[in-house]
């Protein structure tokens, strides 16, 4: 297997933490380079289920482990996880994992932000997870971060959080009309951290690259999915990282030359967590059975997942956005009881016909998407790894699909299981 990215091709969810946990064999290095602990990352090994939220999930293979310099980390999440995997059984400590020095930390008051931005928007909230996401990256862009970094010379790090509160507090206080933080109890509270992050702080750049003259084969774990980007999702209604491959370069540190094979999820219908445009939404008895089947609640904040039918307008824009070198198509399964399944090719808004993903919200809104109906295959094909043994119309389905969006289907994954795994041509080079 040559150097590989794992990125979301909808809206998050797609079973990213699977195929990464499935391909970490092949890996001696697995890095994530975005994102935050918004997201949640499911392993399923030997029937036992395994959340992972910041950690690659490649610690389950128990392979080498990066959190890039493109991640926003709250390193009281990080020591819980690190606390959560060793009381599994899987071995974290610092020679597993290594946090870039470069990375931002998601702080306290990033948290109280977030949550008081979303309370005072109301009807009209992103609905976003609440992690603080949005205001650390917002802090990074207006270089008023706190770095990983920064916690190797305390007392400069005390100075920039007493710094930095004077202008949050008077935010909250004046704008939110809620509590300020004291800069005292925030730096009390890292006090009595800093001495357990510091072993994991390192330069990840410079691993890797030393790494990559050496022959180590990287896994990059992308969290999130191509229309939650900053630039190229349902703007406003995204996070606020760039998720698609070009950043998993970028987020880590390494050149876009080491970059060889780039692996889009995508679940075999559309899921959305929080608000924003979703055009295949199905508010129907087929969307609530899509949902109940799927098990369709977020892994992180626990939320119903919205449900619809696969979209060929946003799958076609995420193999050009990321440079889609092969598809893993995941819960093929959850689709076995149903008589027909639909495809959107594309949507229709004003009389017009519209096939590439539009900017515009209100299109979005507001299109009526156009499907093609395919015969479904009426048969449990959880059990099936050989791709010879799926029924006909699934096979027809995935050949579609790989027509449309001018991809080939490499895995096809038929339950939540490492072993429910199809794999369909020798990928790993
Ligand atoms: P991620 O954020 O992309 O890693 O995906 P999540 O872990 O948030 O959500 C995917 C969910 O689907 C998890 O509960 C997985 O265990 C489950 N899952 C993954 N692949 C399959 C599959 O092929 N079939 C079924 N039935 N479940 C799957
Ligand atoms: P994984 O990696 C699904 C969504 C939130 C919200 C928006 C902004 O598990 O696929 P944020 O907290 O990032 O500011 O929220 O993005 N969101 C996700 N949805 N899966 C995720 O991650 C997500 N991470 C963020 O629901 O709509
Ligand atoms: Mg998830």
């Amino acid at each position: 297997m040559g150097n590989t990215v794992i990125v979301g091709t909808q809206w998050g969810d797609e079973g990213k933490g699977k195929i990464v946990d499935l391909l970490s064999e092949h890996a001696d290095y697995v890095v994530r380079f975005q994102g935050g602990n918004n997201a949640g990352h499911t392993m399923v090994v030997n029937g036992k289920e395994i959340i992972s939220h910041l950690i690659p999930s490649g610690i389950i293979q128990q392979k080498k482990c990066f959190i890039g310099n493109g991640v926003v980390v709250d390193p009281f999440v990080l020591l819980q996880e690190i606390d959560y995997l060793t009381a599994n059984g899987i071995d974290t400590s610092s020679h597993m994992l290594k946090v870039s020095n470069r990375a931002h930390i998601i702080m306290p008051y990033h948290r109280v932000i977030d949550s008081a931005r979303e309370a005072k928007k109301g009807d009209n909230k992103i609905g976003t997870t609440g992690r603080g996401i949005g205001p650390c990256y917002e802090d990074k862009a207006t270089r008023r971060g706190i770095r990983f970094c920064d916690l190797l010379d305390f007392e400069f790090f005390k100075e920039k959080v007493r710094s930095i509160l004077e202008e949050k507090n008077f935010y909250l206080e004046h704008f939110f009309k809620t509590d300020t933080i004291d800069p005292e109890t925030v730096i009390d509270q890292f006090k009595e951290i800093k001495d357990r992050l510091i072993p994991y702080i390192d330069d990840v750049s410079v691993i890797l690259g030393n790494g990559i003259k050496a022959d180590k084969t990287i896994l990059f774990e992308g969290a999130q999915g191509t229309h939650l980007d900053i630039e190229h999702g349902t703007y406003p209604f995204v996070t606020s990282s760039s998720v698609v491959s070009g950043n998993a370069a970028n987020g880590s540190g390494v050149g876009p030359k080491n970059l060889h094979e780039i692996m889009g999820i995508a679940k075999a219908y559309t899921t959305r967590v929080g608000a924003g445009p979703f055009p295949t939404e199905l508010f129907d008895e087929i969307g609530a059975k899509i949902q109940a089947t799927g098990s369709e609640f977020g892994a992180t904040t626990g939320r119903k997942r919205r449900c619809g039918w696969l979209d060929m307008v946003i799958l076609k824009n995420a193999a050009r956005l990321n440079s889609l070198t092969g598809i893993a198509m995941t819960k093929l399964d959850v689709l076995d009881d149903l008589d027909e399944i639909k495809i959107c090719t594309g949507y229709t808004y004003d009389g017009n016909r519209i096939t590439d993903f539009s900017p515009d919200l209100k299109l979005l809104d507001g299109c009526e998407p156009i499907y093609e109906v395919h015969p479904g295959w009426n048969q449990d094909i959880s059990g099936i790894t050989e791709y010879d043994q799926l029924p006909e119309n699934a096979k027809k389905y995935i050949a579609r699909v790989e027509q449309l969006c001018e991809v080939p289907v490499k895995i096809v994954s038929v339950g939540p299981g490492r072993e429910a795994t199809i794999i369909r041509e020798d990928i790993f080079r």
